[in-house]
């Protein structure tokens, strides 16, 4: 029989020790690129567990002051805070109130962790009693009287120490209001991350169980995005940054790759991608259940939303990662 043919190439050989294979390693995740989300609650007497979401919890300001310590401690940059009133309204006044929950969670972090970077997601659907983002007029979403609110809402949440906002209500000229109503009130370093290319997904269940922010009426169709679509997406990451966006956002990760890839080629300004909720659960419940490894999972999603092109991330996981790979390191 005659002599097989050899390979001329082999690209094993640069797979042959994991020193070799860290050498050409193209994508890296560290730490430093993570943002922790955390849910505060106002009410200390509010349930701390989240049933869809094993492993994070409803915080007390308390709390949440000593895990702000805990995460600059393994070496987590910053963390986005939403608050969890104790009374909703059908303004979402919470979502104002110059001493509401979350205005109250940034004082507190920035006093147990000075250094970390505190975010604040800018929204009425946790304050609102009918779980919409923005006002509700005729059964419809009024979206020039929710600038208003919004714009309010991003001002107290800067006066209270916020080192940027995060809006995410998807209402049109949005980041526009909040830039215009920053720089009136002193607040021109306050920075913007914009929710720009957000999906209306059901990846955000358990959130909304979290926040108890489930529409109560309709959905959120009418102002968040088709997941259908990816021009409609870069269409909006460019409004967002016309009107003053410092980092712009793509949400959710996992299903949503290829958005963060095109937002990339296309966008020199800095791209965030929101792991979200669902995504949270869905691995933990399979992790839970023996039928994937947790912490090899999460290293290969989070290596995937950075090889796409995210400069940093949005993980409910950031905490675990952090404490992981010390203990790689150790
Ligand atoms: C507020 C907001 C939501 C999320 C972030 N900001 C909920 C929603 O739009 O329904 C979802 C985050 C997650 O699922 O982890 N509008």
């Amino acid at each position: 029989m005659a002599e097989l043919p050899r390979p001329r190439y082999r690209p094993r050989r640069l797979r042959r020790t994991a020193a070799i294979r860290a050498l050409v390693r193209e994508t890296s995740v560290d730490t430093d690129r993570l943002v922790q989300p955390l849910f505060i609650r106002e009410d200390p007497r509010m349930e701390s567990a989240i049933p869809s979401m094993p492993g994070i919890f409803r915080l007390t300001m308390d709390e949440a002051a000593s895990e702000a310590e805990q995460l600059a401690e393994l070496g987590v940059p910053a963390v986005i805070l939403f608050g969890l009133p104790a009374e909703k309204d059908s303004l979402g006044q919470g979502a104002y109130d110059e001493n509401g929950v979350v205005q109250e969670a940034v004082r507190a972090v920035k006093r147990a962790a000075p250094d970390l970077i505190a975010m604040t997601d800018v929204c009425l659907c946790e304050y609102t009693d009918h779980g919409h983002c923005g006002v509700v007029r005729d059964g419809r979403i009024d979206n020039d009287a929710s600038l208003e609110l919004l714009a309010k809402t991003a001002v107290s949440q800067a006066r209270a120490g916020a080192d940027l906002v995060a809006p995410s209500a998807m209402m049109d000229g949005q980041v526009g209001a909040i830039r215009t109503a920053l720089d009136r009130d002193g607040f021109e370093e306050t920075a913007i991350l914009a929710y720009a290319a957000k999906h209306a997904s059901a990846f955000y269940g358990p959130f909304r169980d979290a926040a108890d922010s489930v529409p109560r009426f309709g959905d959120r169709r009418t102002y968040q995005k088709d997941p259908a679509n990816l021009r409609e997406s870069l269409r909006e990451i460019a409004l967002d940054l016309e009107e003053g966006a410092d980092i712009v956002m793509v949400k959710p990760a996992l299903a949503y790759l290829d958005v963060i890839r095109a937002a990339r080629e296309r966008f020199d300004a800095p791209l965030a991608a929101y792991s979200v909720s669902g995504e949270y659960s869905l691995i933990k419940a399979a992790a839970e259940r023996g039928w994937v490894d947790e912490r090899s999972v999460v290293e290969e999603t989070i290596t995937a939303i950075r090889r796409a092109g995210a400069d940093l991330i949005l993980t409910y996981y950031a905490k675990d990662f952090a404490r992981w790979r010390r203990e790689r390191r150790a």
